[in-house]
C-alpha cells in the first residue's frame, strides 16, 4: 500500500558501495511498483563535490550496472526526485546547511515530510553522525496543522565494532530516538528463504515433534564466497568476516532455526522470540578443530589494507544452546570470502538411527538432512527410497520446493527492508536487545581465539582445507 504523507530519504554515504548496489535499485524498484508517496524526494549526501547532475548520473549508471529494464520515462521521471547534498559527516555546520535543505524542500512541496537517514557508511562513523543529526535538530520530526510526522533512522551492521562500543551506541540511540524510530538492519532476515524458515516450521504441524534434541543431530549455517573483498576495503578491513556477517546474518538465521513458537507474527513476539533463544547461546568449543580463523592469500595486497592486518576473511564456530530442547546439539558456523562456492545454507541433520530395512548381514543408518539454500531460495529434503529394481538397495533423493518461479517471484531484501522502514514494520529489524546478546556472543568468540593464529588459505580452496596447524 502506498504511504500518502511525503518522505524524504537521505543517503549518508551516497556515492558508497551499498548505495550504487542495493539501495538505488531498491528504491527504483519500489517506485516502478507505484510503493512511494507521490511527494518523494532523495537527497544523496556525502564528501564528494558533486551537482545534483552529477549525482544524477551516478544514479543512473547504478540503475545501468544493475542491468534494469524500467522503461525509460520512469527513470527519467524517477532522477527528478534525486538531489544531492555535499557534506562532511563530522561538521556539524554542514548538517545544520542539511536541515535547512530539507526544510526548503519541504517548503517547495508545502508540506512537511517524514524522513528516514539511511546511513549507509562504516560503523566507525555512526557515534558521530547520531550525535550531529541530535545536535542539528535533524532527528526531531516536523509537524503539519498539529499531525507529527516521523523521522526514522536506517542503520546497517555492524552495529557497532565490539560488545563496549555497541553498548555505547545504544545507550546514545536510545537517548535520540525511540526504538520505533530505529531500524536496524539485517537484510538476510529480509530475504524471502529465511523469512520462510518460520513459517515453515510454524505452519507446518510435522516438524515440530522432531525439532529437538532427540532428532537433530547438528546444524550447519554457512555464508561463503567466491568473491574476494574488492570495493570495500575501507569497511572491511578491520571489521573481517565474523563481525560482518557472523554478528548478524549467520546468528540471526540460527536464532530463526531454534527459536521456540513467537505465538503471533506481531514485530514484537518474533524478537522476542529470536532474542530470547539468542541469549542462550554459548561458545561450546575452543578446539582448534572448531575455532578457526582465516585469511586468504592475497588480501594483504589489496589496495587500501594496512600491511600489519589482523583481519580474517574466514572463520568458523561451534557454538550450543542452553536450553531443553537444544541442550548438547552443535550449532556451526562458517564464512568467508575467496572461497570455492558460493553457498549461502543453513542444514538440519537429522539423527541416523539403526534402521531395520537392511539387507542381511548388514546394519545400516540413514539419516535425512533438510537444507534451506538462501542463494537459491530452495528448501528440500533429503530422503531414502528403494532402488526400483530387484533387490532392496536404497539410494537417496531429495523432495524440494523452490522460489523464484513466476508464480512465486521473490523481492530483493533491500527493497522490502525500506518498504518496511516505511511502514513502521520492524520485525526483519534487529532489536537492541538481539544486537546486545549477538555481541555477547561475538566478544566470546574473540576473546577466545585472541591467541589464536590466522591461518593463511589459497584462494579458491574448499573451506574443509582450512585448518589449524
Ligand atoms: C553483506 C556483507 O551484509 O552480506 C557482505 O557485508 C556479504 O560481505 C553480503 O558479501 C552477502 O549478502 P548477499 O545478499 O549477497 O548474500
Amino acid at each position: 500500500m502506498k504511504e500518502k504523507h511525503p518522505i524524504t530519504f537521505v543517503i549518508f554515504g551516497a556515492t558508497g558501495d551499498l548505495a550504487q548496489k542495493k539501495l538505488i535499485p531498491a528504491l527504483m524498484d519500489l517506485y516502478t511498483k507505484d510503493l512511494l508517496p507521490e511527494d518523494f524526494n532523495i537527497v544523496g549526501y556525502s564528501r564528494k563535490d558533486l551537482s545534483h547532475e552529477d549525482y544524477r548520473e551516478f544514479v543512473s549508471n547504478s540503475l545501468n550496472n544493475k542491468g534494469h529494464s524500467h522503461p525509460e520515462k520512469l527513470v527519467s521521471d524517477f532522477l527528478k526526485k534525486i538531489t544531492y547534498k555535499q557534506g562532511d559527516f563530522n561538521l556539524l555546520e554542514n548538517y545544520e546547511s542539511l536541515s535547512k535543505y530539507l526544510s526548503d524542500l519541504d517548503k517547495e512541496i508545502e508540506d512537511c515530510s517524514n524522513k528516514i537517514f539511511h546511513l549507509a557508511v562504516p560503523p566507525s562513523l555512526y557515534e558521530n553522525i547520531f550525535k550531529m543529526l541530535s545536535d542539528s535538530g535533524l532527528s526531531s520530526p516536523c509537524t503539519k496543522h498539529d499531525d507529527k510526522r516521523w523521522t526514522r533512522v536506517l542503520v546497517e551492521k555492524p552495529f557497532g565494532s565490539d560488545s563496549e562500543n555497541a553498548k555505547r551506541l545504544d545507550k546514545m540511540l536510545g537517548k535520540l530516538f525511540k526504538e520505533d524510530q530505529i531500524f536496524r538492519i539485517d537484510h538476510y532476515l529480509a530475504k524471502e528463504a529465511i523469512q520462510n524458515i518460520l513459517f515453515f516450521r510454524f505452519a507446518n504441524a510435522i516438524f515440530e515433534p522432531i525439532w529437538n534434541r532427540e532428532h537433530i543431530d547438528r546444524v550447519e549455517l554457512k555464508l561463503n564466497e567466491k568473491d574476494i573483498v574488492p570495493n570495500r576495503v575501507n569497511f572491511y578491513d578491520g571489521i573481517g568476516a565474523l563481525r560482518d556477517v557472523g554478528q548478524n546474518h549467520l546468528l540471526q538465521m540460527l536464532a530463526l532455526v531454534s527459536m521456540e513458537d513467537p505465538g503471533s507474527v506481531t514485530a514484537d513476539s518474533i524478537r522476542e522470540s529470536r532474542g530470547d533463544v539468542l541469549s542462550k547461546v554459548f561458545l561450546s568449543s575452543k578446539d582448534s578443530h572448531n575455532l578457526v580463523r582465516g585469511r586468504y592469500d592475497s588480501y594483504l595486497e589489496t589496495e587500501g589494507v594496512s600491511k600489519d592486518s589482523k583481519t580474517e576473511t574466514y572463520f568458523r564456530v561451534k557454538l550450543e544452546i542452553k536450553n531443553s530442547r537444544w541442550k548438547g546439539v552443535p550449532f556451526y558456523l562458517e564464512s568467508g570470502k575467496a572461497l570455492d562456492e558460493d553457498s549461502s545454507e543453513i542444514k538440519i541433520v537429522f539423527k541416523d538411527k539403526e534402521s531395520s530395512v537392511c539387507l542381511i548381514d548388514e546394519t545400516c543408518r540413514y539419516n535425512n538432512t533438510l537444507t534451506i539454500n538462501i542463494n537459491d531460495q530452495e528448501i528440500s529434503i533429503c530422503f531414502w527410497a528403494k532402488k526400483p529394481g530387484l533387490t532392496f538397495d536404497l539410494e537417496q533423493k531429495k523432495l524440494s520446493f523452490k522460489y523464484g518461479q513466476e508464480e512465486n517471484k521473490t523481492i530483493d531484501a533491500y527493497e522490502k527492508v525500506i518498504y518496511d522502514c516505511i511502514k513502521g514494520d520492524q520485525s526483519l529489524f534487529t532489536s537492541t536487545y538481539e544486537s546486545a546478546t549477538n555481541w555477547r556472543i561475538i566478544s566470546d568468540i574473540m576473546k577466545a581465539w585472541k591467541n589464536l593464529p590466522l591461518v593463511k588459505y589459497k584462494n579458491g580452496i574448499d573451506p574443509k582445507e582450512i585448518k589449524n596447524n
